[in-house]
């Protein structure tokens, strides 16, 4: 008999879910157990069945995996970040690759590539560049912070983060210091949706580069008067570099808006990458782990090969972080990117770079491969180049881009499961899947992101 929602249940967890869940079996039956590492014997509540598989809440660890270490995290107990962190990083690393391999092979029945062992991090810690906190009231004392784990609405104050630098817990120290001592309040939506939102402060962004950058970026409900007195705190207290200001008059619970206003420095940071130096506008999509993006790149440029007298594309190409260096050893780069602001950040970073043979367009991948597609007398490039987002790419994209028939397709993915869908769907077109690198961008956490190179066929 399958197990009904309330069971409780003594389990032992095989392995690891891809989106960190444990799994074990009960005679057969499958279960989800968030929490659980491989190895342990746990006791668990089913909260819900399915037809093939169960989910469970974690109530005790009866007996821990030898994979578990303790938590060097303060915060670990309440934040729902860093669900990995309670195990050893050879089994994060270990784990990860094989989830890679198992997408591919289950949900894209992709079968015999290379797999090159999974890049992991010398230090895993401490390696973000970008950190996004939010902010609430506890009891009437404003709190800023992590969300506390399963919860949308409570914030934990995480006054040192182990994913981010000193230099980035500092700045949110520094911010919810100036913004208490100046009486300024957290913004609340209210429960209905018809009730009037109160306060002001949402979220807060903080990034940093090996540059020695360091932008803070405050999302409020209105604009307000104490913008400069507090930018000036701030900058004082923690040496930022900018401060900006986005207004999210909207109830989404989103860093985002109309936005940034400056109220001090410059609204880009600059980083260097794959030997490139860039202006990364405040709201432009850049790699969170900078150490590890130099490894990213470096196999996603092994595995382009770009042929200096032949031509490349690079589809989802952001602000030309990957284009620039691709460009180097080819022919002409034709880069493509949805958001006009990356765009334009990408010819800037051109200019800057004295890169001139890349041609950036802003549009959206599907569309603008038509019209590629569409151009008469075009030879096939010799590469072509993905990273989309997540979700992946959508089918029309992605037929359209096999039909630019490259001889090499380099898909760069955080997501293996929709690599995998892609994956399948490339083969059908003409590809087979002869490489794969996993590179654990995200230590402490269940995600990995994977360097695919595809050959086609004939
Ligand atoms: C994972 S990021 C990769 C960016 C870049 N390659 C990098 O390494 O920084 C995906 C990018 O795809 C862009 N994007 C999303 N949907 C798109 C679409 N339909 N057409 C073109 N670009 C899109 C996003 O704006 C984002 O910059």
């Amino acid at each position: 008999m399958p197990p009904r929602p309330g069971d409780i249940l003594e389990l032992r967890i095989d392995t690891l879910a891809y989106g960190g869940q444990g799994v074990a079996r009960d005679h057969d039956f499958v279960v989800f157990v968030r929490g659980a590492a491989p190895g342990d014997v746990v006791r668990a509540q089913i909260t819900r069945r399915r037809q093939r598989h169960a989910e469970a809440r974690l109530l005790e660890i009866i007996a821990p995996s030898p994979a578990r270490v303790p938590a060097p995290c303060a915060h670990a107990e309440t934040c729902g970040g860093c669900e990995w962190q309670t195990l050893g990083y050879a089994t994060q690393l270990e784990f990860k690759q094989r989830q890679v391999v198992e997408s591919l092979e289950h949900i894209g029945g992709l079968r015999d590539f290379a797999l090159e062992p999974i890049a992991g991090m010398d230090d895993p810690w401490r390696y973000r560049n970008k950190m996004e906190f939010s902010f609430a009231e506890d009891d009437g004392r404003l709190v800023l912070g992590l969300h506390r784990r399963g919860s949308w609405r409570d914030v934990v104050e995480t006054s040192d983060c182990l994913l981010a630098s000193a230099r980035m817990n500092g700045a949110r120290q520094a911010v919810v210091d100036a913004c208490r001592a100046l009486g300024l309040r957290a913004y609340d939506r209210g429960a209905g949706r018809h009730e009037t939102p109160r306060g002001l402060l949402r979220h807060l962004v903080v990034r940093e580069t090996t540059c020695g950058d360091l932008a803070v970026h405050l999302f409020v409900a209105t604009r307000f008067p104490e913008e400069a007195a507090l930018a000036e705190r701030v900058v004082a207290a923690c040496g930022a570099t900018a401060f900006a200001v986005t207004v999210n008059a909207s109830r989404a619970d989103a860093a985002v808006g109309d936005g940034p206003h400056m109220i001090a420095g410059e609204p880009y940071l600059t980083e260097r990458l794959a030997g490139v130096e860039l202006a990364v506008p405040f709201t432009a999509f850049l790699q969170t782990n900078a150490a590890m993006c130099e490894v990213l790149y470096a196999t996603a440029l092994r595995f382009a090969a770009a042929d200096p007298r032949r031509d490349a594309y690079d589809l989802y190409c952001g602000i030309g972080s990957l284009s620039l260096p691709l460009a180097r050893g080819a022919a002409q780069v034709h880069a493509i990117e949805i958001q006009e602001q990356a765009i334009a950040a990408a010819r800037a970073n051109a200019r800057r770079n004295a890169i001139a043979n890349v041609d950036f367009r802003a549009g959206d991948v599907r569309r603008l491969l038509k019209e590629a597609l569409a151009a008469p007398d075009s030879a096939p490039p010799a590469v072509v180049v993905a990273d989309p987002p997540r979700a992946g790419m959508a089918r029309k994209a992605l037929q359209r881009a096999a039909a630019l028939h490259a001889e090499r397709f380099v898909y760069v993915s955080c997501n293996p499961t929709t690599l995998a869908g892609n994956g399948a769907e490339l083969r059908d077109l003409g590809y087979r899947l002869a490489c794969v690198a996993p590179v654990d961008m995200f230590p402490q956490t269940h995600h990995v992101e994977t360097v695919a190179l595809f050959l086609r066929e004939e």
